[in-house]
């Protein structure tokens, strides 16, 4: 299934809060609010090591209507948690073992009090068209989108990089997983047609257009992920041990000379992650550069090789995910560039492709895919588009 950009604006999803809001709440919201999900074009597993990313905001993400309260009650509907509603006291947040997705609310409001103490409950209805564990930040598009509401009912002077180490706080402190900042910078600070190569160890960015003729594809793989936040907090354990034994505080500063000087006095899987995170660091830097100059062929050398990297050396993807990677790399080869996306274990890979080739690889996708995985392919054209604080 093909989901085209115009089935998906944003229009469509603002009137449905507004209505769904109108049903719950039996009034008209004060306002509306979105924040995209995004696609990491490379640099996967790098952010927590203090690297770089290249990812850009994408025309999929989550809306939220909201009036304020004048109690500390915050009440929300979430129309696509199985129309569940949850409700709980800013003087009172507690971590929710039945409704999980609550605690994206919960810890991302707990978050924020800590540098506003001045801010009251909300009603709200939240609508998303992320699909969710698929690897295109659902959840930090929900929090992004949270504080922006919150921001805007209580007229906080709030940044975008402030509310993305908000967010990314909910999520280490509150939601138990250890992830970087990448999902949330982007998702608040994405510029419309560009990718943004961030330096994750002092939050610089720089914009990169996405030259006109090419189309972000992204592919889900419909795998369902599992064991999706403990295997990740353990490769981050695994990197912090290799920068621990390197005396530096990130893999970010140890070189590849110097991790291949010390290959024999540390575990073999320990050497590998290190290596994946310094090689990948190198091709974000690399592809940022290509892309400027719309050199596909250096694009399309630098995914193929940051997808192996991600699958010997990172060890994050699945057979179905090297299977699609394979599929439209065929039909590619130096046109385009494919490579699994987000955090793996599942969900997405992500292509950049000539517009004149889209069909062709839509076609392997839909016959080839299948036929070998026996799971149908979700397919997303997407658009580069604006940050929520941007
Ligand atoms: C998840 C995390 C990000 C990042 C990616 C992998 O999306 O939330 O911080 O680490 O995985 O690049």
């Amino acid at each position: 299934m093909t989901l085209k950009v115009s089935e998906r604006n944003t229009n469509k999803q603002d009137k449905l809060v507004m209505q769904l809001f109108e049903q719950q709440f039996q009034r008209s919201p004060e306002i509306v609010c979105h924040a995209p999900g995004r696609v990491n074009l490379i640099g996967d597993h790098t952010d927590y090591n203090d690297g770089f990313v290249l990812p850009a905001a994408i025309n999929y993400g989550t809306t939220i209507a909201a009036s304020a309260r004048d109690d500390n009650l915050v009440k929300v509907y979430a129309h696509d948690c199985e129309q569940q509603t949850n409700e709980f006291s800013l003087d009172d947040i507690s971590f929710d073992q039945q409704m999980m997705w609550s605690n994206y609310v919960k810890g991302t409001l707990q978050a924020l009090m800590k540098k506003y103490t001045n801010i009251k409950g909300a009603d709200f209805v939240v609508t998303g068209n992320v699909p969710q564990g698929a690897g295109l930040s659902s959840s930090a598009s929900f929090e992004i989108a949270i504080l922006k509401t919150f921001a805007k009912l209580y007229q906080l002077d709030l940044d975008g990089i402030s509310a993305a180490l908000i967010g990314q706080q909910a999520e280490n402190n509150f939601v138990g997983c250890n992830c970087g900042i990448m999902d949330q910078l982007i998702s608040a600070m994405g510029k419309k047609n560009h990718a943004m190569l961030l330096d994750c160890q002092d939050l610089s960015f720089e914009d990169a257009p996405i030259p006109d003729n090419l189309v972000l594809f992204i592919v889900n793989s419909n795998v369902k992920r599992g064991l999706v936040d403990s295997e990740y907090n353990s490769r981050r354990e695994q990197c912090e041990k290799v920068a621990q034994y390197c005396g530096v505080s990130a893999l970010r500063d140890v070189t590849l000379e110097k991790l291949n000087s010390i290959k024999d006095q540390i575990d073999s899987v320990l050497f590998r992650r290190a290596r994946h995170v310094i090689t990948e660091n190198s091709r974000a830097i690399t592809t940022l550069k290509a892309l400027k100059n719309n050199d596909m062929p250096t694009i399309s050398i630098a995914m193929k090789e940051s997808h192996a990297s991600l699958r010997d050396d990172f060890e994050v993807t699945t057979k179905e995910m090297d299977g699609l990677v394979e599929i439209i790399d065929s039909v590619l080869g130096l046109n385009g560039g494919v490579r699994m996306t987000g955090g793996g274990f599942g969900g997405c890979v992500v292509a950049l492709i000539p517009a004149a080739m889209v069909e062709q690889v839509e076609d392997a996708v839909n016959n080839r895919y299948e036929k070998a995985f026996n799971l149908s392919p979700s397919i997303y054209l997407c658009t580069a588009t604006q940050g929520a604080f941007r």
